[in-house]
């Protein structure tokens, strides 16, 4: 057992205890940002004359021989030690002796680990950011590819308008484009450092934290030295943007999974991606759509954790906060890898156009078209909805669509069609009549894609 304490202690902490309160297990995980703090802090106290020169150089040496032997595997971290930066300082001590006893001159575990997972969930927030920017290159990449494929718009699951399906997958660009700008947000509210503010008094070492906070790619030193080391606000803020991810994906890989059913055969997800089934041949299921979609609870899950473990701690930092770690590990890799499965999933799916296009003109997606060509013949729209209604009614009845009825059979229900009936419901009227912008009609449609590709080159 290694810890970085025990002076004021008669008897050694009971093993159970030990163990139950170690976060070795997974805070080894900021190896890297606790060596990177330590490389600041330690270049600010040298700096500010607080150990020389030398003691700086030797620390650093230290500092990158551990980072290099835990990386080609001679140094492993174990649960010798209570924590990774009880690790790292042992480690140090052991490699370059006083020197090393000297990292810790002016600084806290408080603010230690504030800024070691302030600096992991940063780098993390690049790295979600990254992966919804690829997706969003898929996206854009099949809207350009479908602007005139048409397909039902839904409401209620139930068949309304016709769109395209670049019209649909835009949709789903638009939230993660949102889900990309909360990314940015994030960064900016959090980008401070919390490094120098100690337990949570400070320190009266003289201290350069502007210094520290931009050589660690900080705006600036956080203002509060309380706040500093108990806000785990950004991490909350996170998993709540994960959340939303988990939120957008699990709605797509639900339309995915209808798409793909038997019944409406909309798409087909590629065989790399689909699993089979133990005892029925003929089955290809969407496994990885159905996981993302079941994940999405444990995301959600982690963020009600974190949410609830904060709300009672009085200031300033409390043991409770070591428990932001394993679920945020956890909602992170959870999300990247839902998005990476899924993206690719995508990106490898079939779109079967003429069951998309033959499912819009069945469904009567053309029913609104249809009274809009009343109205504008002069019938009041109130009537005309009534009449559209009961040609809905006999379309059922004959097994037609509203443009597969001959003229006679519509006149019987109504006097004002005329043979110009047929243009103004077809389903490429219907779609190109659309033309506002945020509208599926193609000119709206290629505007928008223009937009979106220009913001991806951004
Ligand atoms: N393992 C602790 C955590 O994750 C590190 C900070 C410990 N500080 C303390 N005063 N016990 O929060």
């Amino acid at each position: 057992m290694a810890q970085l304490w025990g002076g004021r202690f008669t008897k050694e902490t009971d093993r159970n205890v030990y163990l139950f309160n170690a976060s070795i297990d997974f805070d080894k995980r900021l190896y890297l940002q606790d060596i990177e703090g330590s490389m600041a802090h330690s270049a600010m106290l040298a700096k500010q004359g607080i150990i020389t020169a030398e003691e700086k150089e030797a620390i650093h040496k230290g500092l990158q021989s551990i980072k290099a032997d835990v990386e080609n595997g001679t140094l492993e971290i174990t649960d010798k030690y209570e924590d990774i930066h009880s690790f790292v300082e042992a480690n140090l001590i052991d490699r370059i002796g006083d020197a090393g006893k000297k990292l810790h001159t002016g600084r806290s575990r408080n603010d230690q680990v504030a800024l070691d997972m302030k600096l992991y969930v940063r780098s993390e927030i690049k790295e979600v950011d990254a992966l919804l920017k690829q997706f969003l290159e898929i996206l854009v990449r099949i809207m350009e590819e479908n602007v005139d494929t048409y397909m039902p718009g839904f409401t209620h699951l139930q068949k309304a308008q016709p769109v395209t399906l670049a019209h649909h997958f835009g949709a789903y660009f638009e939230m993660f484009r949102r889900d990309r700008g909360r990314m940015t947000d994030i960064y900016n509210r959090m980008n401070y450092c919390p490094l120098g503010s100690g337990a949570l008094a400070g320190t009266t070492y003289p201290l350069d934290r502007e210094f520290t906070a931009s050589e660690l790619g900080f705006t600036g030193p956080t203002l509060n030295s309380m706040d500093s080391v108990s806000d785990r606000d950004y991490v909350i803020e996170f998993l709540s943007a994960l959340s939303t991810i988990m939120m957008h994906l699990s709605r797509f890989a639900e339309e995915s999974i209808i798409w793909n059913s038997n019944e409406y055969g909309f798409v087909e997800i590629d065989d790399a991606y689909s699993t089979g089934s133990s005892i029925m041949p003929q089955k290809k299921n969407p496994d990885i759509a159905e996981l993302v979609r079941g994940k999405t609870g444990r995301v959600y899950g982690h963020l009600m954790a974190m949410l609830t473990t904060m709300k009672g701690i009085p200031l300033a930092y409390n043991k409770d906060m070591q428990e932001d770690k394993e679920g945020t590990f956890d909602a992170i890799d959870t999300t990247k890898e839902c998005l990476t499965m899924f993206m690719q999933m995508v990106d490898t799916m079939k779109f079967r156009k003429d069951v998309m296009e033959r499912s819009a003109m069945k469904g009567f997606t053309n029913a609104t078209d249809a009274a809009d060509y009343l109205v504008k013949n002069g019938v009041p729209f109130r009537d005309a909805h009534g009449i559209i209604g009961r040609l809905v009614l006999v379309c059922i009845e004959k097994g037609k669509a509203i443009d597969e009825m001959s003229l006679k059979e519509l006149q019987e229900i109504s006097p004002v069609f005329k043979e110009d009936i047929f243009e103004a419901v077809s389903l490429e009227t219907c779609v190109e009549k659309r033309l506002t912008i945020g509208a599926p009609g193609i000119a709206a449609m290629k505007q928008v894609i223009g937009e979106c590709k220009k913001y991806l080159a951004e």
